[in-house]
């Protein structure tokens, strides 16, 4: 994605932006909105939609045993004892004493000390408070005792005897462990294989924030992959990324805060990681650097501390976005080995074995998750797309995730020239590209009204199109355009979307 005209962007900008074009708003604003919870509009969606898209494309591409399932996002309270998350879900809460304010207690300290104290224990929070005397970030009054809330949203399932405990799923990953067994045997009983789920996650956040990064209700695209533990110092394609560069900041650099590029070999070996794991680190990037296009400097790996870690990880990097709005890095996604922690606790607290035997042998599969949450990355892909040029603004998004691949323009609304516009919309939608077309006001105000919401290309029927079969394509970038035979438009769409020159598409008519 190029950035050299973007300009830093307010949070509270972004969400006027994203309100006031049509990406994403609060859910039920009429009857008083609750916070933490937000629709996506009818721009919004068609970007999440490309994003999840894209998403399951390369993760699900990267092995032949890799699936994509959907289930329940209610699911019995023994999911959750078995999960580990009854106990330690808990994120830790402080109250204020005179205005009864409720915040997160590493976030208030987080906001004075200009630091990241996630993962500190209540009672070293609270010596923090105390030692630098922090106050309700609302009133000014004291705090009381810091304490622990578990995040889930508990339900009643049915009434009267029949009546159940449930919670809403907080992660999409304990429904890929309900069906893990099933699937396993439904397959072809292969190792590793992966199950992913692009769905709804929910938590009762104490203080939900940052529009779409902090939600009670959220996205999530979770990759599980079930491996055999004994070969986790092993990936048959790692000598193939051995010298790819991935971007590390490890807990040792907090201090002096610097990002290094650590080749994939060099990680194994400096960061005492497993190649199975180094292997992902690698696709990860990838994904972001590759195929979102995102500027290389804004992404990074964080490796988390012992206290930072979720409880049911041995290995824990982070993978962060520079977000300007936001003042710096923030997590959108995390990469867990979760060892076998969740199936052994399945398998403890139903009774069910969840022993596989792959060729001979008897055991259970570790876990390694990639977890990326859909709506931090959808935010962050509006802060980094927003332009302000002289003569307008601009979403650039990558192409591939624009909102609409091509806008389709008539020059006028006149002589033919609608008609044939209609032809190639048809044309475009029928090979499956998403198309908008307008044939109101005159056409640099066309162009500008794409360029707003970020469509990718512009493709305009002028006279000379009725006679020779041809079009422009407006890259919506450079605003440069070439012209193309309409036979071939498909084809040169596809192209384009996927990242091609305009100069290599054709000979460029305008700058
Ligand atoms: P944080 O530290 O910011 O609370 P987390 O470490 O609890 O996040 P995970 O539990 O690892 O997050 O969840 C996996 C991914 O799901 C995160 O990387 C993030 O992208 C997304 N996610 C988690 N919580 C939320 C939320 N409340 N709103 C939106 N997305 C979320
Ligand atoms: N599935 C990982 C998480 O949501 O924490």
């Amino acid at each position: 994605m190029e950035c050299k005209e973007r300009v830093a962007m307010k949070e509270s900008e972004l969400e006027e932006i994203a309100k006031r074009r049509g990406f994403f708003w609060q859910s039920a604003q009429i009857h008083g909105a609750m916070s933490g919870f937000y629709d996506y509009a009818h721009l919004g969606t068609l970007l999440k939609r490309k994003w999840e898209n894209l998403w399951r494309k390369f993760f699900l591409g990267l092995d032949d045993n890799f699936y994509e399932i959907e289930t329940c996002s209610i699911m019995p309270e023994n999911v959750f004892k078995a999960s580990g998350h009854l106990i330690s879900f808990v994120d830790p809460i402080v109250k204020c004493k005179k205005c009864r304010n409720s915040e997160r207690a590493d976030h208030i300290i987080e906001k004075e000390l200009k630091e990241n104290f996630e993962g500190l224990s209540p009672k070293d929070l609270m010596k923090l408070i105390k030692k630098h005397n922090i106050k309700c970030p609302k009133c000014g009054g004291s705090l009381e005792e810091v304490g622990e809330l578990n995040m889930m949203f508990p339900l009643d399932v049915g009434t009267g005897a029949e009546a159940r405990k449930a919670y809403l799923l907080p992660e999409t990953a304990q429904g890929a462990y309900m069906n893990f067994k099933l699937e396993f045997e439904a397959l072809r009983r292969k190792l590793p294989f992966g199950l992913a789920i692009v769905g709804k996650a929910f938590r009762n956040e104490i203080s939900p924030r940052n529009v779409l990064i902090r939600m009670r209700e959220f996205n999530q695209a979770e990759l599980q992959i079930f491996f055999d533990h004994a070969k986790i110092n092993e990936h048959p394609k790692f000598n193939s990324i051995a010298k790819y560069k991935l971007r590390v900041f490890p807990v040792k650099n907090k201090k002096n805060n610097k990002i290094e590029e650590i080749a994939c070999g060099d990680a194994v070996r400096r960061l005492k990681l497993p190649k199975f794991y180094v292997y992902y680190m690698a696709m990860v990037q990838k994904f972001y650097l590759d195929i979102l296009k995102l500027p290389r400097e804004k992404f990074r790996f964080r490796e988390l501390s012992k206290e930072e870690k979720a409880f049911y990880n041995k290995y824990h990097f982070d993978m962060e976005l520079n977000l300007e709005s936001l003042g710096g890095f923030k997590e959108v996604a995390g990469l867990h080995y979760r060892t076998s922690h969740d199936l052994d606790g399945h398998q403890e607290v139903s009774g069910t074995s969840m022993v596989i035997n792959v060729e001979g042998k008897s055991l259970t599969p570790h876990v390694l998750e990639v977890s990326m949450g859909v709506d931090r990355n959808v935010y962050a892909l509006l802060e980094l797309a927003f332009a302000k040029e002289k003569d307008r603004t601009v979403l650039r998004f990558p192409r591939l995730v624009s909102p609409f691949d091509a806008g389709v323009f008539p020059l006028v609304n006149k002589d033919k020239l609608p008609g044939k516009a209609r032809e190639i919309q048809k044309l475009l939608e029928e090979n499956g590209f998403n198309v908008f077309y307008d044939e109101s006001g005159s056409i640099g105000r066309r162009y500008r009204r794409v360029d707003e919401i970020g469509v990718a290309a512009g493709i305009t029927i002028d006279y000379d199109s009725l006679k020779k079969e041809d079009v422009t394509l407006r890259d919506r970038d450079s605003m440069k355009q070439i012209r193309i035979k309409i036979k071939d438009l498909p084809e040169v769409l596809k192209k384009f979307l996927n990242g091609e020159k305009l100069g290599k598409l054709g000979k460029v008519i305008k700058g």
